[in-house]
């Protein structure tokens, strides 16, 4: 995720720049940068670090001219650095591009282009847009751009430029969101609508596969074949702060939002083109170093820590080897048995965790070899691995993690079939099949969320209890440890999560009339032995709200007070879906409750002390 802005008009667009850049510095910041047409060209200034060091850089040599683009980047292809930064440019500097999204197909497109004798300067997938428009160009910037993106694969949204015709902005929008804004006498084009809600709040909003062509007096909509369609301008009557959360309260239901598009963007460029199997261009380990693994620790904190619980349950059921996973902040103090045979996983949203970092120098430190998931290209534990994954779940800025968390559910999957494929303990056909239902998740939590009202309800009865359970068993238990988290961190209600099978032995005693039960029963060959504990804290007068996968409430409808069906996935992929809910809960309590949800009491977004 990144944030791109445009202008076209008669005042210097500079300013006007870099103040739609600050209002998109949620959607990335590691880097940033602008081109404006000078009168005579098309100058960049660009640097990595807070949009802050581009102003500074701008204040000595300032850029001026009325049309420019502008850019504010998240890392996905290449580290956070200066000539990584956009907008990039062809060889020739006459055309210049920003971009938000994932161009899949990049490195056959750069093959091509360097073949053709295009020399590459960054490692970003972006600068194959600026040499394919370039390579394209016959005089016309708009079937330039038309030909160039026919040739690209994955998501994206673009502003592009050419000093040839410094009167046309050209945008596009595919799987990547873009606004048009429409000015008197200028033009506007922002990832967002607050990037240019201080100078318009008339919008065209682009749907997948359009391009608009602004000059400073006009805007054209077509599609990318080229046929000119007619929108109707949307009026936006929001302010500024709930822009910014694209009309949710919070940035927490915003990024609950976000997972079917995280989920899509962590799968795209991980697929075969057939979708049948998985690709993991970023993992250097040889078929003969996956088969020399013996043991696989995954090591993270919190959130992170019940994604690798997932994690384990994914690797081992796939690969047969054995997984553990271990709470960061133990791990270096347990001495832990790791050899050079041991594959440790850390998994980090941030990559900063300071007990996540040391956990893995101590690993590189005994000779394992260490891969990394993380949401944050640069950081110290994607520098630090030997192979990183990256979760393309786009910045996160509410405390609470959620959209990581799911993203970093599907990195799993991803990596627990690409081993099982290079082992050869799964056959191509089941993991065609494991990859099908993956492929059909974003909808399907997309569908969870239409029925977030009825969780709104169930979380505000919730929200005046002080104490209730979660309970499950296998991957169920793992997402009800995350769900206590979730509710905790954010309503400040106690909860404990607890292997359904286990309460018996102890923490029965807690349970009495009236307290919430939440039990996820979404295994089918667990179901009877958890219907069994759902009946032993009914019968101490628990209340139990079940979450089900679907096809199975009518059997478990009858032992629980409440129901909530997922949709129906095979059942190695319901933490996926049956986490949502939890989110949901916990964030509508917190709200019922006057909580400030996105930051809780006595918690930091990154964790950068042991
Ligand atoms: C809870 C939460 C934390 C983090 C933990 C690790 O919602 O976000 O528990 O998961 O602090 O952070 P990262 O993933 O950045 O290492």
């Amino acid at each position: 995720m990144c944030g791109i802005v445009g202008y076209i008009g008669k005042r210097d667009s500079q300013d006007i720049l870099l103040e739609g850049l600050k209002k998109l510095e949620y959607r990335g910041y590691d880097s940033a940068g602008i081109a404006v047409f000078t009168g005579q060209e098309l100058e960049v200034r660009k640097s990595k670090g807070r949009l802050a060091i581009l102003e500074e850089k701008l204040e000595g040599e300032p850029l001026r001219g009325s049309v420019g683009i502008g850019h504010t980047r998240w890392a996905t292809h290449g580290k956070p650095s200066d000539v990584n930064s956009h907008p990039h440019t062809d060889n020739s500097a006459k055309f210049s591009v920003v971009h938000n999204g994932i161009i899949e197909n990049y490195i056959e497109l750069k093959e091509e282009l360097i073949a053709k004798g295009r020399r590459f300067v960054s490692e970003t997938d972006t600068e194959v847009i600026s040499h394919l428009v370039a390579e394209e160009y016959d005089g016309d910037i708009v079937k330039a751009v038309q030909c160039a993106v026919k040739r690209m694969r994955g998501a994206f949204a673009l502003g592009v430029l050419t000093e040839y015709e410094p009167d046309r902005l050209v945008a596009v929008r595919f799987a990547s969101p873009l606004v048009i804004g429409i000015g008197n006498g200028e033009n506007f084009i922002g990832s967002d609508i607050p990037a240019i809600l201080e100078h318009t709040r008339d919008v065209y909003i682009l749907n997948d596969g359009e391009m608009a062509i602004l000059t400073k007096n006009s805007v054209e909509l077509m599609t990318i074949d080229g046929e000119i369609i007619s929108k109707e301008i949307f009026h936006v009557d929001w302010d500024l702060v709930t822009a910014e959360k694209a009309g949710f309260e919070h940035f927490m239901l915003k990024e609950i939002y976000e997972q079917p598009k995280a989920y899509r963007d962590t799968m795209m460029g991980r697929l075969s083109d057939d979708g049948r199997s998985v690709q993991l261009k970023e993992i250097g380990m040889t078929p003969d170093q996956i088969k020399s693994i013996r043991n696989v620790h995954i090591v993270a904190c919190g959130t992170a820590y019940h994604a690798g619980l997932v994690g384990k349950s994914v690797i081992e059921n796939l690969t047969r080897i054995p997984v553990e996973t271990d709470v960061a902040s133990e791990y270096r103090y347990r001495s832990p048995i790791i050899t050079p045979e041991t594959l440790v996983i850390v998994v980090s949203q941030s990559g900063e965790t300071a007990d996540t970092l040391a956990a893995l120098r101590e690993a590189k430190r005994c000779g394992a070899r260490v891969l990394a998931i993380t949401n944050v290209v640069g950081s110290s534990v994607s520098r630090e691995a030997d192979d990183v994954m990256i979760t393309q779940a786009g910045p996160e800025i509410a405390v609470a993690s959620t959209k990581a968390y799911t993203s970093q559910l599907i990195a799993f999957y991803l990596l627990g079939l690409y081993l099982a494929d290079s082992l050869g303990t799964r056959d191509s056909e089941w993991i065609a099949e494991v990859l099908e239902a993956m492929q059909q998740l974003p909808e399907q939590v997309e569908s969870l969320l239409s029925q977030s009202n009825v969780l709104k309800q169930v979380a505000e009865s919730l929200a005046k209890h002080d104490n209730l359970f979660f309970i499950g068993r296998g991957t169920d238990f793992a997402v009800a440890q995350e769900g206590s988290l979730k509710l905790k961190e954010i309503s400040y209600i106690h909860s404990e999560a607890y292997a359904a099978g286990e309460l018996k032995h102890g923490t029965l005693a807690l349970i009495e009339e009236g307290i919430p039960v939440i039990a996820l029963i979404t295994q089918e060959d667990l179901y009877e032995k958890t219907l069994s504990n759902i009946k032993e804290v009914k019968a101490r007068g628990a209340h139990v709200l079940g979450i089900v996968n679907g096809g199975s409430e009518i059997e478990v409808g009858k032992s629980v007070d409440e129901l909530f069906a997922i949709p129906k996935t095979l059942p190695l992929l319901t933490p996926a879906l049956s986490v949502v809910p939890l989110q949901l809960i916990a964030y509508y309590a917190s709200l019922a409750r006057g909580n400030d949800v996105d930051k809780p009491r006595n918690l930091a977004k990154s964790v950068t002390v042991e």
